[in-house]
């Protein structure tokens, strides 16, 4: 009874994945269908070899049993089979020549965009203690979730603004890191409308947790309303996506002190400058932020989380 719980148990949470829990996510751009198909002929040679190793193993176990001999007794000796070494040599060597000459054909399908893509969307990801920021040909900006037209190719250019992050939206790119001082490139082509989700897959300080991503692709026409929506709701975005992560999605608190009752997010010199240059604990989350930013999310502080001074003395 409970072995078969267990077993019930264990097998569950695979069996609730999406795939069997074996395999990749279902791809949904030409990238990363080349990398599961890198997967998948690895996955045939790997499996192949572990089904004969372990049968032959179980077999000789079985067939090899010693059937009450004495554990002194020498076994049959064998010096010598030229043939045999020749031959587990060169099945080895053609394995790793097959699967090298895959890899060396999907590569380049992989790491760079059709050249022959008509005019790439251009994205800047920019990841911070703890989320992402996304920057669009037009000047505007997105905090965590990218908006993007369907079927286009879309570049990223992928940075950071303080510690090593990892962009990852497993149905639609390969992971790339996001390191400071440097420009890594992406890119994907989202072959349906629908949400994709990822999450930062580096380590970078006590909340790498809630860097996740959302990448929206809509049609064309869609994706340029749903885009200026999140334009105008961006101070929302800002407190919800940076400050909330520390300090509450009401600003009551948690990991960073309360701020529903700090008059500081009614005035924008002081809380600017914290969102800038940081204090104490607290990373600098705004410090590549432009004025439109800051305004927006000064404007968001002091109408949705500002609940008046607390009163000191009680
Ligand atoms: Cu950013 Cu983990």
């Amino acid at each position: 009874m409970l072995p078969a719980a267990v077993l019930a148990l264990a097998t569950a949470g695979i069996a609730a994945a999406a795939n069997g829990g074996f395999t990749p996510q279902f791809a949904h751009s030409p990238n990363t269908h080349h990398t599961n198909t890198a997967y998948y002929v690895i996955l045939g040679f790997t499996g192949a070899i572990f089904v004969i190793v372990e049968s032959a193993l179980a077999l000789f176990i079985w067939k090899y049993r010693s059937r009450g001999r004495a554990r002194t007794v020498e076994g049959f000796q064998l010096h010598g089979a030229t043939r045999l070494e020749i031959v587990w040599t060169v099945i080895p060597v053609v394995i790793l020549a097959v699967i090298a000459t895959v890899i060396f054909i999907e590569l380049p399908n992989i790491t760079g965009a059709p050249a022959s893509a008509a005019n790439p969307l251009e994205i800047t990801v920019e990841g911070h203690q703890f989320y992402w920021q996304f920057d669009y040909p037009n000047g505007t900006r997105t905090i965590n979730d990218l908006y993007v037209p369907v079927g286009q190719v879309v570049e990223l250019k992928v940075v950071s603004a303080d510690v090593v992050h990892s962009w990852w939206i497993p149905q639609l790119n390969g992971k790339i890191q996001a390191i400071p001082g440097r420009t890594n490139h992406t890119w994907f082509r989202a072959d349906r409308a629908g949400t994709y989700y990822g999450q930062c897959a580096e380590l970078c300080g006590p909340y790498h947790e809630a860097m996740k991503a959302r990448v929206i692709a809509a049609p064309l026409d869609e994706y340029v309303v749903q885009r200026e929506m999140a334009t105008e709701a961006l101070g929302k975005h800002e407190f919800q996506g940076v400050c909330a992560t520390c300090h509450g999605m009401q600003g009551q608190g948690g990991y960073g002190p309360a701020l529903a009752n700090n008059s500081l997010l009614t005035q924008k010199s002081g809380l600017e400058a914290i969102v800038r240059n940081g204090r104490g604990l607290m990373p600098p989350v705004g410090n590549t932020w432009n004025d439109a930013q800051v305004n927006a999310l000064v404007q968001y502080a002091k109408s949705k989380i500002f609940k008046g001074a607390s009163t000191s003395g009680g």
